[in-house]
């Protein structure tokens, strides 16, 4: 065999070469998974780059097309351009994190963190964006919560999840509530929104990576689908655990659990 055999084995002599034959086929059904699911996402990183690719090559070409195209034409033409490379840049980034967090918790950086202000600096951050969409942001500790964690990894997943809750809200009067607290063990960090809810058979995919519930309606809003996928990540780098419910047209509530103290 060259060690690419996709033949399973079919071996009913004996007993035990029956199990090794058992084993390497189940070896063999895993390994290919691992590579289907590369394969696709190989498929679908290429997509999400192209898609700013071809817009820019458009709008370019018809720039290029128009030798005497206004002046307003041109900046109007270039201004989306910017917009399509800021687009291609902030996947490049989203894709980055994601491979860096897939190699060993070797690159994991525990520090003894105050939550209380991680999430202060997460809101402050968020604060502009949420007003541009009259959502308002609110933040309840429970108590004083200092922890073990990898601020950088945290802050981003956070900041995803309540990235999200604005986005995914509703147009005037909207909501997100984030609430700490925490027992001897862990501290559990609860993000709830008012917002559109994701659908009974979209709530199993939306960690994977590229996953978006209805594209067409999400074009709209801008996104890549990997920001849940870096969340997961890096909470299961930390130990931890999340959980989301939701009802369409009324809200989602994340519930995520990180242990105070990291054991490796
Ligand atoms: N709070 C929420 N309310 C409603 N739908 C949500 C919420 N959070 C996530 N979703 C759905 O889950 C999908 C996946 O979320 P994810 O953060 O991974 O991707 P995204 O926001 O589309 O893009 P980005 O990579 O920029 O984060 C979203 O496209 C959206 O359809
Ligand atoms: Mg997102």
């Amino acid at each position: 065999s060259d060690g690419f055999e996709n033949e399973s084995l079919q071996i009913d002599d004996y007993a035990e070469t029956e199990l090794i034959s058992d084993a390497f086929n189940r070896m063999l059904t895993r390994v290919k998974a691992v590579d289907d699911s590369r394969e696709e996402f190989v498929s679908n990183v290429s997509h999400e780059l192209k898609t700013p690719l071809a817009s820019m090559k458009v709008l370019a070409d018809s720039l290029n097309m128009n030798p005497d195209a206004p002046k307003e034409m041109y900046q109007e033409f270039m201004q989306d351009i910017s917009e399509e490379i800021d687009r291609e840049n902030s996947i490049i980034s989203d894709l980055l994190s994601l491979v860096k967090m897939d190699r060993k918790a070797s690159d994991i950086h525990m520090e003894e963190t105050n939550i209380n202000e991680l999430l202060e600096k997460i809101m402050k951050r968020l604060r502009p964006i949420a007003e541009k969409q009259h959502v308002q942001l609110i933040l309840d500790s429970f108590r004083p919560v200092t922890a073990e964690i990898d601020e950088t990894k945290l802050t981003l997943a956070f900041s995803n999840i309540i990235e999200n809750a604005i986005k995914y809200n509703k147009p005037e009067g909207g909501w997100v509530r984030t609430s700490m607290n925490a027992d001897r063990k862990y501290f559990y960090v609860t993000i709830s929104d008012s917002g559109i809810g994701i659908p009974e058979d979209s709530i199993d995919h939306i960690f994977e990576r590229f996953y978006r519930v209805d594209k067409s309606h999400s074009r709209e809003i801008g996104g890549t689908g990997l920001g849940l996928a870096i969340t997961r990540r890096a909470i299961v780098l930390h130990r931890g655990a999340i959980r989301v419910t939701s009802k369409a047209g009324e809200g989602t509530t994340f519930s995520i659990r990180i242990p105070l103290v990291y054991v490796a």
